[in-house]
C-alpha cells in the first residue's frame, strides 16, 4: 500500500524564487543545497555515495548493516520508521530488515524533497516488504515538518547521511527543537553524523577524482536554468570544497571563472560575477560526541546511544526528548 502526498505546490516555486533572488543579492553569494535534488541530483548524489573517496556512506552502511538489530532494541523495537531526507533510502533497508525480523514493521515514511525518487523507492519498498505500507511526504522537512502523519505506535525518525550537517548552527537548533516536539513518548531520533577528521580526507571526499561531485555541485546551475529561466554558463563556474577548521565544516563553493552576468529571466534579475568570486552552494558540518550531546541539550534532547563504524568516522546517534521533570 503506497500513499505519497505531494506539499511542493506553488508555494515552493515562490519560496524557491524568494530563496535564490536573497541568495543571489546578498555578499557573499549563496544558494541552499536543497536545490541540488532534482531527478538528476538525486541520481548524481546516488553516484556519489559509491565513489572511493567518498567514505560517510560506506561507514553509515556498515554500521547499520551490524547494528541495527541493537540500535532498534534500544529504540524500543518500533512499527514505524519515519525517514527525512530519505532519497534511495539505500542504507535504510538494514534497519527495515532488523524491523521485519523482529516482526514489528508495519510502516515506512519516506519524507523528500524530490517526488521522482520518493516515488521510486516507495514502489521498490513495497515489493520487496511484502505487507509493508508507505505513507511518503514529497516537502521540504524545513517547512513541512509537522505534516508527517502520526501513526499507530512507537515511531523512529531516521535522519541518515549527514544531512544534518547541512544546516546552520541557529537553523539545526530549530529543527531539533521541532523534531523534539514531533516525537512522543516512547519515539527516537536516530541521527546521522560525520565525524571530525583529518581534513585531507574530508577534503578528498568532496574533491573526488572523477569530478562527480564538481557535476553535483554545479548541478545546481542547471536547476536554476530550467525553473527560474536562467543562462547560467555551466563551464564558467569550477567546484571548490574545503575544509573551514574554525567552523569545523567543510565549505562547497562554486567559483566564477571569469567576469560575467548572467540574467534570470523569471526573476527579472542580472546578476555580475567578478572572475575568482565564490558562491557557497553546501556545508557539511561534522561533529564530536561532545559537540553533538551540548547541540542535543540545547535542543530539548538526549543522546541515549552512540554507534560508530569500526574507524570512527561515522556516528549513528539515538536520542529522545528530555523528560520532563
Ligand atoms: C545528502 S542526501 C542523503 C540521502 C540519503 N538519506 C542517504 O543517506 O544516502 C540528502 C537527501 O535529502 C533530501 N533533501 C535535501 N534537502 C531537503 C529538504 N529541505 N527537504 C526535504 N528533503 C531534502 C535530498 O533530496 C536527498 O535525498
Amino acid at each position: 500500500m503506497i500513499a505519497i502526498d505531494v506539499h511542493l505546490d506553488a508555494d515552493a516555486a515562490a519560496t524557491m524564487a524568494g530563496d535564490v533572488r536573497a541568495g543571489l543579492c546578498a555578499y557573499p553569494k549563496e544558494l541552499a543545497p536543497k536545490y541540488f535534488y532534482d531527478d538528476r541530483g538525486s541520481r548524481l548524489f546516488e553516484q556519489i555515495t559509491e565513489l572511493p573517496e567518498y567514505y560517510p556512506t560506506r561507514a553509515e552502511r556498515a554500521i547499520l548493516s551490524e547494528r541495527s538489530a541493537e540500535i532498534l532494541a534500544a529504540a524500543g523495537r518500533p512499527g514505524t520508521l519515519v525517514e527525512l531526507g530519505s532519497g534511495s533510502a539505500a542504507k535504510t533497508r538494514h534497519l527495515l530488515d532488523a524491523m521485519r525480523d523482529a516482526a514489528a514493521l508495519e510502516t515506512y515514511v519516506p519524507v523528500d524533497i524530490s517526488e521522482e525518487i520518493t516515488q521510486r523507492t516507495a514502489a521498490d519498498l513495497v515489493d520487496e516488504y511484502p505487507g509493508l505500507t508507505v505513507r511518503g511526504l514529497v516537502c521540504d522537512f524545513e517547512q513541512h515538518l509537522e505534516r508527517i502523519p502520526d501513526g499507530e505506535g512507537r515511531r523512529l525518525i531516521a535522519f541518515l547521511g549527514g544531512t544534518i550537517g547541512n544546516l546552520y548552527p541557529r537553523q539545526r537548533h530549530v529543527f531539533l527543537e521541532r523534531i523534539a516536539a514531533l516525537l512522543g513518548p516512547g519515539d527516537h531520533l536516530l541521527l546521522g553524523t560525520d565525524l571530525i577528521k583529518d581534513p585531507a580526507r574530508l577534503e578528498a571526499a568532496y574533491n573526488d577524482g572523477a569530478g562527480v561531485t564538481a557535476e553535483f555541485n554545479k548541478n545546481v546551475l542547471e536547476v536554476l536554468n530550467r525553473e527560474l529561466g536562467a543562462d547560467f554558463d555551466l563551464d564558467a563556474f569550477e567546484h571548490v570544497a574545503r575544509f573551514d577548521a574554525e567552523a569545523e565544516r567543510m565549505d562547497i563553493r562554486l567559483r566564477s571563472l571569469a567576469d560575467q552576468e548572467v540574467r534570470l529571466d523569471g526573476l527579472d534579475l542580472d546578476v555580475g560575477f567578478a572572475a575568482g568570486e565564490e558562491m557557497r552552494t553546501e556545508i557539511s558540518t561534522k561533529f564530536t560526541r561532545e559537540r553533538l550531546e551540548s547541540v542535543y541539550t540545547g535542543s530539548g534532547l538526549e543522546l541515549r546511544g552512540w554507534f560508530t563504524d569500526p574507524a570512527g568516522d561515522y556516528a549513528l546517534s539515538l536520542a529522545r526528548p528530555v523528560p520532563a521533570a
